[in-house]
């Protein structure tokens, strides 16, 4: 069976959906594998590495000559609508924002796996690509900040005098969180954290940070905040009000604030608002890593700095956009392996055949047969019409 990998369609994205080692891993499983030219430029595969690891490399891959297309970001409608009934996607999907491309899937008879549907199990951690990018752009939202932070992270002891640690706030500790926390404590910063899920305390204090533990119903304790599969659930308003008063004084205190709060399939959570903002000192630096749905921040705009005036000078206000496609090569490795372990989930003897009564396979399918199999989108679908 013939694997497509096209150069990525969006403008700005730098990775690319297979690597030269992920085309050895595929071709181990018989399959033949074509790269468009330049597919793996930005990321740092270039097309002779591709070639020497086994994969054909061509000017344009036509969509409707393959049998399987990986992808990064979802497939564009047009591209969705040229593929042959019965083709095989990996990718992406995007399912809620999507809706145009998965129409165009269902309609084309395509068998699409969208990489966010993957269920976030032990067995399916290796196809997790929900994971392995917000481990990237949990490390990359610090040093976006670090970069704009005019002082230093670690504590300084000199004969010209002592330089404080920064303090570092991160708000949401799930996987792109836990990075930040780790890799701020890497850079010598104080760093402190909160996150609504109980279970979540243990971990931050595993990767060095503090738990800021908040009583954000002492009437009822037992008002969940854990939802399925280990996600948070969303706080109804009288809660999410208190926490952001809880926390206003935290965001004062704090140097540098990192938010990366996220309910799935709904807009990111509103956990500090622009009078929180103002309340910290000139030179303080906010990264959103939730902007691009909607921000954890008031005001942010995704892909812009804003200065917020504040008493002396200005807090920088960054909404960080493509945060996992800055850092195209590692990205790009654990994303194209994320797509490899799938597909070599579904393959034997060189044939690409879905087994849906594996719930890995059966969970991560957008679209089968010329219908929209992920109840969610299929129902958002409807509510359109
Ligand atoms: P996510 O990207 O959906 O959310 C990020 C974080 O924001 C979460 O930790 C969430 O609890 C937090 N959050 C939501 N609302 C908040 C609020 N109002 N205030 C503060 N924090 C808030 O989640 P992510 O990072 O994709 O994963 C979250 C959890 O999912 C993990 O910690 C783990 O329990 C589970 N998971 C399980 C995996 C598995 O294979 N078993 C793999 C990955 C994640």
């Amino acid at each position: 069976m013939r694997v497509g990998v096209k150069r990525e369609q969006r403008a700005g994205e730098r990775r690319v959906a297979a690597t030269p080692e992920t085309v050895q891993q595929l071709t181990a499983l018989g399959l033949d594998v074509a790269v468009e030219c330049g597919a793996g430029n930005e990321a740092g595969f270039p097309d002779a590495a591709f070639a020497q690891a086994g994969a054909t490399v061509v000017p344009e891959l036509p969509p409707e000559s393959l049998d399987v297309l990986l992808h990064v970001r979802p497939l564009t409608p047009e591209i969705a609508a040229r593929l042959r009934p019965g083709t095989i996607t990996v990718g992406l999907g995007s399912p809620a924002s999507e809706l145009s491309t998965v129409r165009a899937l269902a309609d084309a008879g395509v068998t699409s796996f969208a990489l966010e549907l993957v269920p976030r199990i032990s067995r399916a951690q290796s196809m997790d690509a929900l994971s392995s990018q917000s481990l990237v752009s949990g490390y990359r939202a610090v040093l976006e900040a670090a970069l704009r932070y005019p002082r230093f992270f670690p504590l300084y002891m000199t004969a010209a005098g002592t330089i404080p640690p920064a303090r570092v706030l991160v708000l949401g500790a799930g996987v792109a969180g836990l990075q930040a926390i780790g890799t701020a404590k890497r850079l010598g910063a104080r760093v402190s954290a909160n996150d609504i899920r109980a279970a979540s305390a243990d971990e931050v204090a595993s990767m060095g940070g503090t738990f800021i533990h908040l009583d954000l119903d002492s009437r009822n304790a037992d008002a969940g905040t854990e939802g399925s599969g280990g996600y948070a659930r969303e706080l109804g308003e009288d809660r999410a009000e208190r926490q952001r008063a809880l926390l206003a004084p935290h965001v004062a205190a704090a140097d540098v604030l990192i938010t990366t709060a996220a309910i799935p399939g709904r807009a990111a959570p509103l956990l500090v608002t622009l009078d929180m903002v103002a309340g910290m000192r000139a030179g303080s630096v906010v990264v959103d890593l939730a902007a691009e749905s909607g921000g954890n921040v008031e005001g942010v705009i995704a892909g812009r700095d804003i200065e917020v005036p504040v008493d002396g000078g200005s807090v920088t206000l960054v909404g960080l956009q493509d945060a996992a496609s800055a850092m195209p090569s590692d990205a790009s490795r654990l994303f194209a392996k994320n797509v490899a372990n799938l597909l070599a989930l579904m393959t034997t003897d060189g044939q690409v055949s879905p087994d849906f009564d594996d719930e890995v396979v059966a969970g991560a399918c957008l679209t089968h047969g010329g219908s929209v199999r992920h109840a969610g989108t299929s129902e958002a679908m409807e509510a359109l019409k």
